[in-house]
Formats: structure tokens, C-alpha cells, sequence
């Protein structure tokens, strides 16, 4: 069957197309039906099964005789290390683990904060977790230790796994004083942490709180697998919204375990046994679905990569791994792919290394620059294929699916929905848009397996933030197109969510904290496009009158001020001091107007504006700092 027949059969009956893919899935119980609409517009799959994560990620495999395949191939140029982990070791390490967060009262429904780098020991961390039914939420390390904090408070975890440290390129993250600093920040204290030591940098323990992640598995029992209800939450993972507190997206146990499953063979193409690499991090949503779980519970090997596309040691990187891991199926970020061509525009490093094995390579995080997916065509010679979704979704909206059918790739589009996914282009006031007209973009409720139920603590923000604006939809915050063929294009979002070097973050985070400055009184975020990361944080600042400080000494400090609180993932390192700020009459920062101006792009005057002159002062600002060059 082709893509055509495989969405049509998931249109003409979803229960049974998900019904049939939950066959996949080793079920301690099997559920009676897929989707439960009790309680619409709230959504639940696979209510009444019940099921572990763990089992089918694992045990599964050792019991059907891949206990000596690898299920993790740890590579990581800046600490010279590779390792690979068995099925059948990963088994003994996540059940001892998981053991011992038993013994020290970690139970089903408990929730566990996570902050680690790119170590095989996260990835064993969150297996422990769904082994006991516990609620894992991983942190990214480039957050701040306020914004770990504020996770802790909303999460309210039992226990924290913490690395000692992480490793960028000349720089130890020093994670203990950044997760010591967040507990005190937190009004909710965890009952304790375990802290896996790295060679690198050993921590000091807080007495009473810490404990060593070897020592307190010594003599301890291992834990066998919790069979959980479907819709047992499996991880919250928070991410960006329109302000500072950021959104708990919840995944359920059952849709993630059928939707991921599904994904692997008929998206990426891989089969049992093949290598599978996501470039990313734990932290993101690809790292939970793509470098953690898909891989693991379809049988793959997955390869947990702790470097960066270039400096580690050089633009080859990718390439080395791939060939020396025989990678099938290989998933990045199209930022990243800019940086090595960057580096490497000729593909002199593609040339040193044998990539036979490499069938494909998927973009995802950010718009696929047509260019960008050129040259790693060019270069490779293998399909490359923008696919698009969301933390909230945990996986592809839209994609062009290998495993079924290579369908023709459009470059600029992410290609056509999945099943599952039934994708309207919408005008403001919930109309469908003619074709090629731009339009934000929804998806019909219920949104498929896998996808968020609801927000952790937050289901009136659940409702407002994605199905009130479109009543029957979800409101993706994505703007684009659908063409003649039905394949889409997502070209911006309709928030004031920006993404930098494929990260997303919230400007309205950025501009809550730089109104914190004491000499700021007004101020604004915006994202400019960037050649590489794709977007860049760019602020306006207007200062207290009076004030007797610099307008650099003010900017400097705002700049430490976000890296502090939010981090240095933020990459805010530019800002200007303006009067005021371009408003509508009726006051609204006129921020559309100020990314056209900063990325040198012709604009219409905004019929509303309070006052154009305003426009020429920001112009003449962004000019002195490299923007705004027309
Ligand atoms: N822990 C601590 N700090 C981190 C971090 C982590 N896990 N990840 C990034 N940072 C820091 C970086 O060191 C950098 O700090 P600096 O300001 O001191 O230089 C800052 O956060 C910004 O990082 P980033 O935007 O990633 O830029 P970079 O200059 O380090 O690297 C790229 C540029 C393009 C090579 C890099 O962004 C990249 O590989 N991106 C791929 C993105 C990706 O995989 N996204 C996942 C979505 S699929
Ligand atoms: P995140 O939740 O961090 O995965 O970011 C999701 C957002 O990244 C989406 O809502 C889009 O704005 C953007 N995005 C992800 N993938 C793509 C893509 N293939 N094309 C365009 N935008 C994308």
C-alpha cells in the first residue's frame, strides 16, 4: 500500500488503523478500544490497557534473543569515549537503577526530575523511571538553575538524577552548583538526588540529600517492570509558550508506545537490529522520542552522540560516526547541517568517509532551508527529508514516509501529513483558506496516539493555549500553506515563540526578565534571522529617565541577566537602547515590523501606528550593531 491508501484506511476507520498498530506493542492487558472521548475535547488512547514502556524498550528484546545487540552505542569526541550498551546490560543496569529508586520510596506516579548530558546513564535513567511507573521530566543542561527550578516547583519531584557535569567544547557545565542553586530557589524540595559522577568533575554530595549513583544500588534487589494503565503519564517535558512559565506537555504511556513504534519502520524506514542516530539531546523532544524511546522499543540500536556538528574535532564528525556505526536512518537539525557546510561547503570531510550504509537523513526543529537541503543532497546522495512537528505532538505531523512510499520531495516542505493527522489551514475566523493561501494552521481533534493529552497542573491553560481559538481543533501556533498536492509549508509562528539553532524559546521569557533590570522600563524581544542558528534574539530596551549608567554598561548587564535566568541556550547577546518602542495606537509593540526592519526586508507602513518616526530611530539603532543594513 501507498502513502494515499495508508492515510485513507486511517481516515475511513482511526479506530482500527490504531487498533491494529497497538498489536505491536506487548500489552500486560490489552485495551478494549483506541481512543476514549469520555471527556472531548480532552483526548486519551488506549485508556483500559495496561503496559510497561520499559518491558517493550527492553526486556522485550532480550527475551527475543537480542540480549548481544547493542541498544546504545555511546559516542562522544570531547570525552574520547565509545562504549556500547547490550539489550541485555541496559536490562541489568535499568533494573538495578530503578531498584534502587524503589528502596528509597520512588513509586508509580512519583515524579523524578532528570539532568544530565548526552551519557547513556540519561537514557538509563528514564528507562528506570517507566519501569516503576514513575513520571520522569528531563531537563535540558543549557537551562539556567532558575529555570530548573521553576520546573521543580511545578513538578513537584520526589527525586532528582543529576550528572556531576556536562561537557561543551572548552567548558565544563558545572551541574551540581547549578542543581544545588535551583533547590533553594524551589519552594518544593526533593526527598533526594542521585548524583552520577563523571571523570571529569566529581561533586561534592549534600550530606543527607545526595547519593552516589553506584553506591546506592549496591546490594539492592532489582525492580521488575510496573504494568501502568494507557494513559499513565509517562514524562512531562516543558517547553517554551508565550511566557516565562513553560508549558508541562504530558505524554501518555500507550499512544507513545503505539504512535512511536509505528514511526520507526514506516517514517524513518528502519528495521530490528539497524543502527538509528538523532543528533540532538535528551533534553528536547527528539531526544525522549528519537534518541530514547522510538529506537529502543522498535529493536534498533540508537546512538547517544555527546559533541557538536563542528569542533569535535572538526566538520567530519557526522560522517565518521555514521560510517564507523553503519547509521541507516540519520536525524539532525538543518542549523546543524549549515554549520558543517559552513566548514566544509565543498564536502571534502564527506569524501574521507564510507556513508554506503546511509539510506536517509530527516530535518526537523526549524523550516528546512531549500539550500541547506540542496547541498546535504548534493553532498550525500541520499534522500533528505524535512519533516515537521512540535514537543507537544512527539512526532511527525507532516513527513514524507520512506517506510511506506518515497513520495516526491518539494523543497520548503516538510511534505504531507501523517495518519492521524488531519491538517486545515485556517483564516482568523476558523475558515478553511483557499489553497496556497497562507493561514495558521490546525489540526481536527482528537489529535493522534502519542500526542499531548493535556498540560501537567494546567488544563485551563491546556484549553486556551491550543483548542479555544479554533473550537474543534488544535491551534498548532504554526503558520503556512497546503498546495495543490496537499503537502505543507510551515513558514512562521503565530506567537511570540522564536527558534534559535533549532531550540525554541519564548521572547516573552526573554523580555520578562530583562524588564527585571532596574534601569529598564520598557522593553521588547524579537527574533532576527540569523545565516546560521536561523534565529537570533535581538531586545530593545528603553531605560529609566534619570538613570545615570551607560547605555552599554545596561546592555552588558542584560545580557549576563538572561544568560542567569534562563541560560546560555537563549543565545541572547544583542541588544539595543531606543527611546520608545513602535506601538499601535491602541499600544501594541509593533514587533513584526521590527524583525522586518532588523533583517533588512521591505515593509508596509502599519496602518495603526502610533507614531513612524519611532521606525527611523530603531533603524538607525540596528544599524550601529550590524542589523538593519538597507
Ligand atoms: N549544556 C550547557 N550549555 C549548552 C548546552 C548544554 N547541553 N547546549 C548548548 N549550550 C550552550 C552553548 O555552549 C552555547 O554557549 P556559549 O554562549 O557560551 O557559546 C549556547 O548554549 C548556545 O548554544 P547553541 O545555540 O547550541 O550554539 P553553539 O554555538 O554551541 O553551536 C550549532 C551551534 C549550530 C553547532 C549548534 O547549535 C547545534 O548543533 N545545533 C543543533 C541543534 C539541535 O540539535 N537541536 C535539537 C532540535 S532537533
Ligand atoms: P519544538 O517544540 O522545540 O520541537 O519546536 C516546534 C516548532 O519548531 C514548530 O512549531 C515549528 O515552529 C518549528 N518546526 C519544527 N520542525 C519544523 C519544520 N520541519 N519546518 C518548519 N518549522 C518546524
Amino acid at each position: 500500500m501507498g502513502y494515499r491508501e495508508i492515510y485513507g484506511a486511517w481516515q475511513s476507520d482511526p479506530e482500527r488503523f490504531w487498533m491494529d498498530a497497538a498489536e505491536a506493542i506487548d500489552w500486560d492487558q490489552k485495551p478494549t478500544r483506541a481512543l476514549n472521548d469520555d471527556k472531548a475535547p480532552l483526548y486519551e488512547w488506549f485508556t483500559d490497557g495496561m503496559v510497561n514502556t520499559c518491558w517493550n524498550a527492553v526486556d522485550r528484546h532480550v527475551e527475543a534473543g537480542r540480549g548481544d545487540q547493542a541498544a546504545i552505542i555511546y559516542d562522544s569526541p570531547i570525552t574520547h569515549t565509545k562504549r556500547a550498551i547490550t539489550y541485555g546490560e541496559l536490562k541489568d543496569r535499568v533494573a538495578s537503577l530503578a531498584g534502587a529508586l524503589r528502596a528509597k520510596g520512588v513509586e508509580k506516579g512519583d515524579r523524578v526530575i532528570i539532568y544530565m548530558p548526552m551519557v547513556p546513564e540519561a537514557l538509563e535513567a528514564m528507562l528506570a523511571c517507566a519501569r516503576l511507573g514513575a513520571v520522569h521530566s528531563v531537563v535540558f543542561g543549557g537551562f539556567a538553575a532558575n529555570e530548573l527550578a521553576v520546573r521543580i516547583d511545578d513538578c513537584a519531584p520526589k527525586c532528582i538524577i543529576a550528572a556531576s557535569c556536562g561537557l561543551e567544547p572548552g567548558r565544563v557545565v558545572h551541574y551540581k552548583p547549578l542543581l544545588d542553586g535551583a533547590i533553594e530557589m524551589a519552594s518544593h524540595k526533593p526527598d533526594f538526588c542521585v548524583i552520577f559522577q563523571r571523570e571529569q568533575e566529581v561533586a561534592d554530595l549534600t550530606p543527607g540529600r545526595d547519593v552516589n549513583w553506584d553506591d546506592f544500588q549496591h546490594g539492592i534487589a532489582p525492580a521488575d517492570c510496573v504494568p501502568v494503565e494507557g494513559n499513565h503519564p509517562a514524562y512531562i517535558l516543558y517547553t517554551s509558550g508565550t511566557t516565562g512559565q513553560p508549558k508541562g506537555v504530558i505524554r501518555h504511556t500507550g499512544g507513545q508506545l503505539v504512535a512511536l513504534h509505528w514511526t520507526m519502520k514506516n517514517i524513518y524506514n528502519v528495521n530490528p537490529g539497524e543502527v538509528f542516530w538523532a543528533a540532538s539531546d535528551v533534553g528536547w523532544v527528539v531526544g525522549h522520542s528519537y534518541i530514547c524511546y522510538a529506537p529502543l522499543i522498535a529493536g534498533n540500536t540508537t546512538i547517544v552522540f555527546e559533541g557538536k556538528p563542528v569542533g569535535t574535532p572538526d566538520a567530519g564528525t557526522f560522517w565518521r560516526v555514521i560510517s564507523e556505526h553503519d547509521v541507516k536512518s540519520f536525524f539532525t537539525a538543518p542549523t546543524a547541517f549549515r554549520a558543517v557546510k559552513r566548514e566544509d561547503s565543498a564536502g571534502d570531510y564527506v569524501k574521507k568517509y564510507d556513508l554506503a550504509g546511509l539510506r536517509a537523513v530527516y530535518l526537523a526543529g526549524e523550516r528546512a532551508d531549500p539550500d541547506t537541503i540542496q547541498w546535504a543532497q548534493d553532498q550525500l546522495n541520499v534522500p533528505v527529508i524535512d519533516h515537521w512537528w512540535q514537543t507537544e505532538t512527539g512526532w511527525a505531523i507532516a513527513a514524507n514516509p520512506l517506510g511506506i512510499e518515497e513520495l516526491p520531495v518539494k523543497l520548503g516542505s516538510p511534505s504531507v501529513p501523517m495518519p492521524g493527522y488531519d491538517v486545515h489551514i485556517l483564516d482568523e475566523g476558523g475558515h478553511e483558506v483557499p489553497t496556497g493561501d497562507m493561514g495558521a494552521i490546525a489540526v481536527k481533534l482528537p489529535l493522534p496516539p502519542g500526542t499531548l493529552p493535556n498540560l501537567w497542573n494546567a488544563e485551563e491553560r491546556y484549553l486556551k493555549s491550543y483548542l479555544e481559538h479554533f473550537p474543534g481543533y488544535y491551534e498548532t501556533g504554526d503558520a503556512g500553506y497546503k498546495d495543490e498536492d496537499g503537502y505543507l509549508y510551515i513558514m512562521a509562528r503565530t506567537d511570540d515563540v522564536i527558534n534559535v539553532a533549532g531550540h525554541r524559546l519564548s521572547t516573552g521569557a526573554m523580555e520578562e526578565v530583562l524588564a527585571g533590570h532596574p534601569d529598564v522600563a520598557e522593553c521588547a524581544v524579537i527574533g532576527a534571522t540569523d545565516q546560521l542558528k536561523g534565529q537570533l534574539p535581538l531586545g530593545f530596551l528603553c531605560t529609566n529617565s534619570g538613570t545615570d549608567r551607560t547605555d552599554n554598561d545596561i546592555i552588558e548587564e542584560c545580557v549576563k541577566l538572561v544568560r542567569e535566568k534562563i541560560g546560555p541556550v537563549a543565545a541572547f547577546k544583542h541588544a539595543v537602547v531606543v527611546d520608545r518602542l513602535p506601538k499601535t495606537r491602541s499600544g501594541k509593540i509593533l514587533r513584526g515590523t521590527m524583525v522586518k526592519i532588523a533583517d533588512s526586508e521591505e515593509f508596509k507602513m502599519p496602518a495603526t501606528i502610533d507614531d513612524p518616526a519611532i521606525l527611523d530611530e530603531i533603524k538607525t539603532a540596528l544599524g550601529k550593531i550590524g542589523y538593519a543594513k538597507a
